[in-house]
Order: C-alpha cells, then sequence, then structure tokens
C-alpha cells in the first residue's frame, strides 16, 4: 500500500488553495497519518501568481497545458475549476483512469452530471465529491442519532444557509453571476450543501419546487466600472423538498443576508423528539427527547456512523483545529485519500452527487417555469 498519492490539482483559486492546504496539512495534524498526499502539480489557466503559496503548499509545479499535467504520475485528480469547466477536467482524468475528487456541484446542470458520473462507472475508477458538512462532527452525532431509531419518524426539517457576500451591488461579474458557468446563484453555490445534507441524514426526495428571486440584476462588468452587465442567477431561493420516506421541509439560501457572514442551521422534527444543527457549534448538536421531557447537548452517547470512518480518522482534533471551513475540507480530502489507498469506494461519489444535482434541476425549472413542485425522477 503506497504511504503517499500524487494528487493534481485543476484550478488554484479560493477553493483550491483551501485544498492544498488541506493535503499539506495532513501530515502536521494527524500525529501517525494513514496517507500522505504530494502535490505533484497544479493545472492552471494562466502562470506566475501565488509563488509564494505554491512554494510553501509544496506544489511541485504549474501548467497550463492538459497534456503536460496529465502526462505528471498522478493516483488522483482534484478539480477545483469553476462549475461549468468540472466536466472537460473529471472526463480526460476518467479516460485515464485515475480517481478523482470534484468540488460541488458536480456539473453545471444535470446532464453534464450524468455524463460524468457515465464516465465513472464506464472507467471503474473511484470518486469523490465536496459536500464538506457530512464530515462536521455535529453532523456525525445527528447522523448516528437518527440512525438509531430512538426519536422515531421524521415528520419535518427545515434548514438555512446564509451568506453576506454578494449584497455590496458594486461587486462585479464574475462565473458565480452566470448562469452558464456556475448552474445557478446562491441555491446551487450554497443550497446543494443543504440538500446534500437532507439526502445523508432523512432520505431521498420524491418532489421538489422552488421560489427565487434575483435582487441586484446588474453589476458593473469589472470593479468601478459604469458598464453593466445582467445578473441571471439567483441571489435567494427557498426550495421545498418533500422526501419519499414522508418527510418534507424547506432549504432557503441566500448570499444577501446582511449582517450574516455565514450561517447553516437545520432543525429536524420526529415523532419523539427534534435534533438541533448550528454550524456555529460545528462539534456539538442540541436534542429535545420528548420521553424525558429534557434537552440534551454536549458529547452524545452516540456511536459511530455504520459504513463511515470514525470522525477521528479524518477530522483533526480540536488542538491542531483551523476552523469549521478548513477542517471540514482536510476532512474530506484525507477521506478520499483513504479510498484511493485502499481501493474502497466513498460514502459521497458521483452517484450520490447527481442526486442532488437532479433536485438543483428540479429546483430552477420549478422556479423558472410552474413554481410547484415537481416528482423525481425528472423527466429527461
Ligand atoms: N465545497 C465548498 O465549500 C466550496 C467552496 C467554494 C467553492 N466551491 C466550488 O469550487 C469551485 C471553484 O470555486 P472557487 O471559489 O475556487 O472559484 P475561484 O474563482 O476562486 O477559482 C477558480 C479557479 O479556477 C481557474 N479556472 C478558471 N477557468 C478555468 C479552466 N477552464 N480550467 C482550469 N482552471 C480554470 C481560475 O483561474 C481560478 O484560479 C466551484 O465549483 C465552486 O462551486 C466549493
Amino acid at each position: 500500500m503506497k504511504k503517499e498519492l500524487n494528487v493534481g490539482l485543476v484550478g488554484l483559486g479560493f477553493i483550491g488553495k483551501i485544498h492544498a492546504i488541506g493535503y499539506r496539512d495532513i501530515a502536521l495534524c494527524f500525529p501517525e497519518p494513514q496517507v500522505t498526499a504530494n502535490l505533484k502539480a497544479v493545472l492552471r489557466t494562466s502562470l506566475g501568481r501565488d509563488q509564494a503559496f505554491i512554494k510553501t503548499a509544496g506544489i511541485e509545479m504549474e501548467t497550463t497545458s492538459i497534456e503536460e499535467f496529465f502526462a505528471q504520475p498522478l493516483d488522483l485528480v482534484d478539480v477545483c475549476s469553476p462549475s461549468a469547466m468540472h466536466t472537460q477536467y473529471v472526463l480526460e482524468a476518467a479516460r485515464r483512469g485515475i480517481p478523482i475528487y470534484c468540488e460541488k456541484p458536480l456539473g453545471k446542470d444535470l446532464a453534464d452530471a450524468r455524463i460524468m458520473a457515465e464516465a465513472a462507472t464506464q472507467n471503474n475508477i473511484l470518486t469523490h465529491i465536496a459536500f464538506t458538512q457530512r464530515y462536521l462532527p455535529a453532523i456525525r452525532q445527528m447522523k448516528a442519532a437518527l440512525d438509531s431509531g430512538k426519536f422515531g419518524e421524521v415528520l419535518n426539517f427545515r434548514s438555512n444557509i446564509f451568506h453576506s457576500s454578494y449584497l455590496d451591488p458594486r461587486r462585479p461579474m464574475a462565473w458565480r453571476l452566470r448562469f452558464a458557468e456556475s448552474g445557478g446563484g446562491a441555491f446551487a453555490d450554497l443550497g446543494a450543501h443543504l440538500i446534500d445534507l437532507v439526502k445523508y441524514l432523512i432520505g431521498d426526495a420524491a418532489k421538489v419546487g422552488a421560489k427565487m428571486r434575483t435582487f441586484i440584476k446588474e453589476r458593473p462588468v469589472s470593479r468601478g466600472s459604469h458598464q453593466t452587465e445582467t445578473v441571471d442567477v439567483d441571489d435567494w431561493a427557498l426550495c421545498t423538498l418533500q422526501l419519499k420516506n414522508g418527510a418534507i421541509g424547506h432549504i432557503e439560501a441566500t448570499r444577501m443576508a446582511a449582517g450574516i457572514s455565514d450561517e447553516i442551521k437545520l432543525q429536524i422534527f420526529c415523532r419523539s423528539g427534534s435534533l438541533h444543527f448550528d454550524a456555529g457549534n460545528p462539534n456539538e448538536i442540541r436534542i429535545h427527547d420528548l420521553k424525558t421531557g429534557r434537552w440534551i447537548s454536549g458529547k452524545l452517547p452516540y456511536p459511530d456512523v455504520s459504513g463511515e470512518r470514525p470522525i477521528t480518522s479524518t477530522y483533526p482534533g480540536a488542538k491542531y483545529s483551523q476552523g469549521r471551513f478548513q477542517d471540514t475540507h482536510m476532512a474530506s480530502c484525507y477521506d478520499f485519500l483513504q479510498c484511493v489507498q485502499q481501493n474502497t469506494p466513498s460514502q459521497s461519489d458521483f452517484q450520490s452527487a447527481l442526486a442532488v444535482q437532479e433536485i438543483l434541476e428540479a429546483a430552477y425549472r420549478s422556479a423558472h417555469t410552474t413554481e410547484e413542485m415537481l416528482n423525481l425522477p425528472l423527466k429527461p
């Protein structure tokens, strides 16, 4: 078994750097890591920027050439390009039989996501998607508590993910604000994480309906410019999910919540209690147990989730924490490195990502056409 795997990164923007830090720091944050990463190469659109970062992160080479990138001996390709550009790199890696870690959402739309998932299946490669909230200790506790059956059937849920990053109307156009490049606004970017959590914790969706709004419809083409471009993605979205098991609930996502830089909340109401997650407290959930009439919080007496690595073997301990965001990304990178090393499938693979993508597609269709609930699976 290899103790170090060669990773090739595609894109070194915001999240490419977060992944690079995650890979590099596995060896610093885990006393006896199961496997470590060697950052062999990065594929970029242009060279010359971020030289201090590249050197310190230990990235061996950068290139703008796909051929040169894939000529490196890569054990894993990690795709961190803008969402609409995932497909090209996923297909390039798949046809070479290289395991792929891809940022979320899997594609710009369901058609692209299906092509990627199919290519992975055809080439029999391991895949993984960056729905990183799953790695939070609080979310693992919620999953174990729900799976224990103690709280009975889930009746309803509500969740929100709020940022304020696009409130400033002077913030210029970028790929995230163009539907063709992003596959959607706040809902595809942020809401996708909550869709994955609902699927992971409660179950698969049967019906999807959504309402969306774009509050700032024109933005400067570049910082300070008087020339503007039309924004065609959502600033706010409210999605209702009816699940196959009968549970129903809402996901609300916005990048325009004044005063809130990053808030994620999820409440799940069951027949015999309720479970409450607030990402401000990523290590603990709160539970109301109807039988005792008590609220419980702190370290909960639930075992690890069956079929998944114990949280301690992917998520850094408190003394090495670099904050919730970086910790979840490191855990996701480390989990997939272990999958590749041991040749075992990820619980969060492209098939799982495809189900999230279908809900995204249904939500956008619903919001743009009928605003009624659409049945899954979607008609092509
Ligand atoms: N899981 C998460 O928490 C999370 C958070 C942020 C972003 N993301 C996802 O990560 C991806 C990238 O987002 P970001 O915030 O890093 O964006 P970004 O704009 O900061 O960086 C994108 C990078 O990709 C490069 N790039 C652009 N076109 C390219 C191409 N054709 N080929 C290769 N590289 C190209 C850009 O030069 C840039 O370095 C998106 O899919 C986004 O949804 C996920």
